[in-house]
């Protein structure tokens, strides 16, 4: 661990990106970004921002690279079949990012990336106790695909980069690149939530992982609960001391922030979204002021709780028939992880779900329910966010959910509402959403019924809260103030 005085190497200027003004972080130091996944070159050389909903971190990551330059790590996200990678640490320059991509074997990804990320750390950390699979050689290739991270960054550093690891699947790429030798400034950031200590206790590797996040000098979160947590597994695996903000031990200090994700507002908001094709055109919906639609847009995870939010949907046109042939819920749902058992049952699961509402309800010339699995860009999604008049975001657990603040940012006059799951972190910050307990299909159903009823003023005085919200903790400013604090180190601020 090294703590740098925090000499500010900040230089706050305007850049004019492809044509627009955006202010960016200058960091006279070099950002270098570590993540399992990387967007691919053509997209980040032609300053592409989010063309398909393959969740919050790769978005979030790349919309603050654009704005400066950097060198980004990841896995290129294919898998060979031979016994060695093809060519470890190939290098593309994509406009101001230089990209390093790892290539992994099909047993490699297997192990290290179905397996142990999707299989064991993923349900641990959402709190799916039950789902967990506990395997000693799963773990041995997630060290060992950690270690090829590290491995392959480390040659590359310059002596005052800023170093940043995100997520789950790289949680121990810190410890690896300092027994490397780097010591310059080194973060992490969850994207996910870290569950209480004592569920994070029946991993048996979890003593390590946690030994392993003190090797970072900054570790990021979303909200204050996934810090304590956090603080509190430390805390009972090592002697250490947790003052609130910062965690030491000995010489040695990680401070663990709490910084919400957010989007780019501007994004959503565009006139190209008014190009892209309406729900009605691309469903053909029967237009009327009477037909209201309800709109729902995952990857599709067993934690976004989809069977549970078709289900309230489904009571809701029992307990209030007056609403049948009159509401459309669309359900978008990005194929994800399609190789992981569980993720295969939950399509499944959730398909047969559909059918059987359909099969209920449906009348000459409606069908209560348009399911879609398959990507959207991201102008076609704020289309449809902006043409619905309910968003539901209801996942069982989420670190944050950016579909919540991409719903609000598309809205404008005659906005829609938000229904939001109080598991996720971005209820913690959009109180002015209908916030819901997605296992109470009763209380859910209610509040989607009030959701289509709700008057014009309270919709817009709603909105325009959570909108301050979204403008208030965008990409850009989470990416700026973990990089700030991670520059400023915890020197002076430790006993
Ligand atoms: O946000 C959590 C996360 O696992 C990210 O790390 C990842 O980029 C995203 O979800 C999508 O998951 P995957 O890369 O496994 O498709």
């Amino acid at each position: 661990m090294t703590h740098f005085s925090g000499a500010t190497l900040f230089v706050y200027r305007h850049l004019t990106v492809a044509g627009s003004r955006h202010i960016i972080v200058n960091v006279m130091s070099r950002l270098v970004v570590v993540t399992n996944r990387v967007p691919a070159a053509d997209e980040l050389a032609r300053l592409e921002l989010g063309s398909v909903a393959v969740g919050g971190l790769v978005s979030a990551v790349k919309s603050m690279m654009l704005r400066q330059r950097g060198l980004w790590l990841g896995w290129s996200g294919r898998s060979t079949s031979r016994g060695r990678p093809a060519a470890p640490g190939a290098t593309h320059s994509a406009g101001p990012v230089d990209l390093v991509t790892i290539d992994l074997t099909e047993d490699e990804f297997n192990l290290y990336y179905t397996g142990f990320s999707n299989r064991t750390l993923w349900p641990l950390l959402h709190g799916f106790v039950e789902r967990v699979s506990i395997r000693r050689e799963l773990y041995r290739a997630y060290q060992r695909i950690n270690r090829r991270f590290a491995e392959t960054l480390f040659p590359m550093l310059r002596h005052d980069d800023l170093v940043w690891v995100h997520d789950y699947q790289l949680f121990l790429v810190g410890q690896y690149l300092r027994q490397a030798g780097w010591k310059g400034k080194l973060g992490h950031f969850l994207h996910v939530p870290f569950p209480a200590p004592e569920i994070f206790d029946i991993l048996p590797w979890g003593p390590e992982i946690l030994r392993g996040l003190m090797y970072y000098d900054q570790v990021g979160v979303h909200t204050a609960d996934y810090q304590q947590n956090l603080a509190r597994a430390l805390a009972a695996e090592t002697d250490g001391n947790w003052d609130g903000s910062i965690f030491s031990r000995g010489r040695d200090a990680t401070r663990i922030g709490v910084y919400p994700i957010g989007i780019d507002p501007d994004e959503f908001q565009g006139p190209s979204r008014f190009s892209a094709p309406s729900l009605s055109d691309v469903l053909s919906l029967p237009p009327g002021p009477d037909n209201k639609i309800i709109v729902g847009v995952d990857r599709l995870d067993y934690t976004k709780g989809i069977p549970l939010r078709l289900r309230a949907f489904n009571r809701m046109l029992e307990r209030h028939p007056t609403m049948r042939g009159k509401v459309t819920f669309i359900q978008i749902s990005a194929p994800s992880r399609t190789r992981v058992p569980e993720y295969v049952k939950e399509r499944e699961d959730v398909e047969m779900l559909v059918g059987q509402i359909n099969g209920k309800f449906s009348e000459r010339g409606w069908a209560p329910i348009s399911y879609l699995y398959r990507f959207f860009p991201q102008h076609d999604l704020a289309r449809f966010y902006h043409d619905a008049d309910v968003g539901m975001v209801t996942p069982l657990r989420d670190g944050m959910n950016l579909i919540a603040k991409e719903f609000v940012a598309a809205q404008g006059e005659d906005p829609g509402v938000l229904v939001l799951s109080r598991f996720s972190g971005a209820a913690v910050e959009m109180v002015d959403a209908l916030i819901v307990n997605p296992y109470d299909i009763d209380g859910t159903s209610e509040a989607l019924y009030a959701a289509l009823r709700m008057p014009e003023t309270e919709r817009i005085e709603r909105w325009r809260s959570m909108m301050k919200v979204v403008n208030r903790t965008t990409a850009e400013k989470w990416g700026e103030s973990f990089v700030a604090d991670l520059e400023r180190g915890t020197e002076g601020e430790t006993e």
